[in-house]
């Protein structure tokens, strides 16, 4: 599906998933902004994207709401309008609430649970103004339990902010999308054992310029891509 150039912003999109996406739009020729927290793996990003003069990079915790509002602000002043917002940037501590390091958990769940409703109190104005999407990054950890794991209880709660945010948006001509990867293989790993069928982020990629480019009028709510030979 074509889509007419857009301005999207994605969170944590100096690798992975985000960065797949960041990639695959600007190779399509649409207006991106990206963030992260770490400067020289934005600045690494920058470097290898290409089409500078349709990128921006912004150094911005997803958790914090003056960095979130500051981000909303530049894309707009930038690019002078905001068609699409992902809520990507999340990590798991890695640990189980059983035996695992309570220190961890803040930031964890600063970044995943609050992290994307900041990021749509800030954007939801500005996609009012344009007919636009929100997009969430959920997980198959936000359908499924699994033992003490808190990871998936922030992806619990993303599932329930789609769709309560969908509930506020559809009247206002925004379309929100949850898109719930399976298990897929990034940094986000941290170097553990990944298995041989985690997929690459470019079905997900896929999928998320699949929801942007839907024709106006059509919200489509929730896609979840598995590899195949993912057991739960
Ligand atoms: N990989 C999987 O199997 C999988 C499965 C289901 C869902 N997901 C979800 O997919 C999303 C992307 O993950 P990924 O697999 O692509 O992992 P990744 O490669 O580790 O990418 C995460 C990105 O988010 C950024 N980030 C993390 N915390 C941030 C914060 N507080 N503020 C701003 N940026 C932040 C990271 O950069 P900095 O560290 O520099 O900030 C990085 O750019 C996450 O929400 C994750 O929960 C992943």
């Amino acid at each position: 599906m074509t889509m007419t150039s857009k301005t999207v912003l994605i969170t944590g999109a100096t690798s992975g998933i985000g960065a797949h996406t960041a990639q695959l739009l600007l190779d399509r020729g649409h207006r991106v902004v990206v963030t992260g927290r770490n400067e020289s793996k934005l600045k690494a990003f920058l470097d290898q994207a290409g089409h500078a003069d349709r990128l921006l990079g912004l150094v911005a915790d997803a958790a914090d709401w003056q960095a979130t509002e500051s981000v909303v602000t530049r894309t707009v002043e930038h690019f002078g309008a905001l068609d699409a917002a992902v809520a990507n940037a999340g990590f798991m501590s890695g640990d189980s609430i059983g035996d695992g390091d309570p220190a961890l958990w803040s930031p964890m769940v600063l970044t995943n649970v609050l992290g994307p409703a900041l990021l749509a109190h800030a954007a939801l104005p500005h996609l009012e103004a344009t007919g636009g999407r929100l997009v969430l990054i959920g997980s198959v950890a936000g359908l499924k339990n699994s033992p003490a794991n808190l990871y998936s209880a922030t992806k619990w709660a993303t599932t329930g902010l789609a769709e309560n945010l969908r509930l506020h948006a559809t009247p206002r001509g925004i379309g929100v999308t949850l898109v719930n990867p399976g298990m897929i293989d990034t940094p986000f790993w941290q170097g553990a054992d990944v298995p041989p069928f985690a997929l690459s982020p470019q079905p997900i990629a896929e999928a998320i310029c699949f929801a942007l480019g839907q024709p106006a009028g059509v919200d489509l709510n929730t896609l979840t891509i598995r590899p195949i030979g993912q057991p739960a």
